[in-house]
């Protein structure tokens, strides 16, 4: 909170003092053993993040660039390639798909829900790939059925690619057990990083997908990637040190802390915002079974103008939290509930989002609200 910022965004999203320090390190070269050592770390520790014995490899670059590299590293023309379609990001990698020339059968599901295993079912036949994102981002709703789909899509043998950018780190999912082929996450959201890396964990079935693919892109070409880490434990290319740095000390921040404590956090501050809000009397975008623990989507009263109501929260409380996107612009905030998230946030957040309300002229219980939260957080 060093320039008096609280960053209650869906990502980027607040970083401990220790990870920012550690960007200011000294440079060191990347073909090193310094680097090398550094680099071997970060793998392992993403390893246990993961939960996967598989491969896990770090890019330079943001979220959108490890899903657009996984699928054209994992799709060739022609592939038929499963998306079902229930927000802005699932839009995101049907057109990625699209865009490699795969043959995108997209499954739409209804905006504030999430796939039942059901509603893919049918549409897996002959599929080569099922590309699902486990946390839409842009409703707040989580795919909960995704051990499911998981399961469906290896009775098809079809691949599972999950966009796990927005959830990673913050709720569970065990790659291995669930069998997600290749799962994609960004530094900026639950690892609570900066942004401006992805981490992509690959099974050996992807790895069989990804080394008959003739038509791999040269900078994110996936092989490339994996067998300069095998072989001396460097990245083909020059690497963001300074955030390979920080990527470093938020993975260590992770095990020291364990990854079910770290889960346990996320749900029970997750718990806290939606018993606020109610009290508040507003209401969340999602269906209670999808709401998600790490992204908070509500719904703005009718008689309060978005835009005028997230001004209010920074420049009154010094509080940022997102809009709407696609269908749900300017109909609600949606607020981070990531990473180093814990009952201070969860509280300031909450009062901000009262007082703000008041201050535009639509009243709520504050008081309510914040006790509501408080006996979530086992504070009363
Ligand atoms: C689910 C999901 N996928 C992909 C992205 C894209 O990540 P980036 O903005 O880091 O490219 C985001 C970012 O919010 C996201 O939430």
């Amino acid at each position: 909170m060093a320039n008096g910022l609280l960053i209650m965004l869906p990502g980027p999203t607040n970083v401990p003092d220790r990870v920012l320090r550690a960007m200011s390190k000294p440079l060191i070269g990347h073909r090193g053993p310094e680097f090398r050592e550094l680099h071997e770390r970060i793998i392992e520790n993403a390893r246990y993040a993961f939960q996967t014995e598989g491969d896990v490899l770090v890019l330079t670059c943001s979220g959108t660039g490890g899903v657009a590299c996984a699928i054209e590293n994992a799709i060739t023309p022609g592939d038929k390639v499963v998306v079902p379609v229930f927000g802005v990001f699932s839009e995101r990698i049907a057109e990625t798909a699209r865009r490699v020339g795969a043959d995108v059968v997209e499954v739409p599901i209804r905006w504030g829900s999430a796939p039942r295993a059901e509603q893919v079912a049918g549409a897996l036949e002959g599929a080569k790939a099922l590309c699902v994102v486990y946390n839409e981002t842009s409703t707040g709703a989580t795919a909960r059925e995704l051990a499911k789909l998981c399961e469906l899509a290896k009775e098809a043998e079809a691949l599972v690619i999950v966009d796990a950018v927005s959830i990673l780190g913050g709720d569970e999912l065990p790659v291995d057990k669930w069998g997600v082929d290749i799962c994609i996450t960004g530094s900026q959201k639950c690892l609570a990083c900066p942004p401006g890396l992805a981490l992509l964990s690959i099974s050996e079935d992807a790895w069989e997908a990804i080394r008959a693919n003739p038509r791999r892109p040269f900078y994110f070409d996936l092989v490339r990637a994996r067998e300069f880490y095998e072989e001396r434990r460097e990245t083909p290319f020059t690497p963001a040190i300074p955030l390979f740095y920080a990527l470093d000390e938020a993975l260590k921040i992770i095990r020291e802390e364990g990854l079910e404590a770290r889960i346990e956090r996320h749900r029970t501050c997750a718990r806290a915002f939606y018993a606020g809000l109610a009290a508040f009397g507003l209401e969340p975008y999602p269906e209670p079974e999808w709401r998600s623990n790490t992204v908070i989507t509500v719904r703005v009263p009718s008689d309060v103008d978005v835009e005028a109501l997230r001004r209010a929260m920074k420049e009154q409380y010094g509080v940022l939290v997102a809009g709407g996107m696609g269908k749900t612009k300017g109909l609600v905030i949606r607020i981070g509930c990531m990473g180093a998230i814990t009952a201070r946030e969860v509280l300031i957040t909450l009062s901000a989002l009262g007082a703000s309300l008041s201050s535009l002229g639509h009243e709520v219980e504050m008081g309510e609200g914040l006790e509501a939260a408080r006996r979530e957080l086992g504070l009363a």
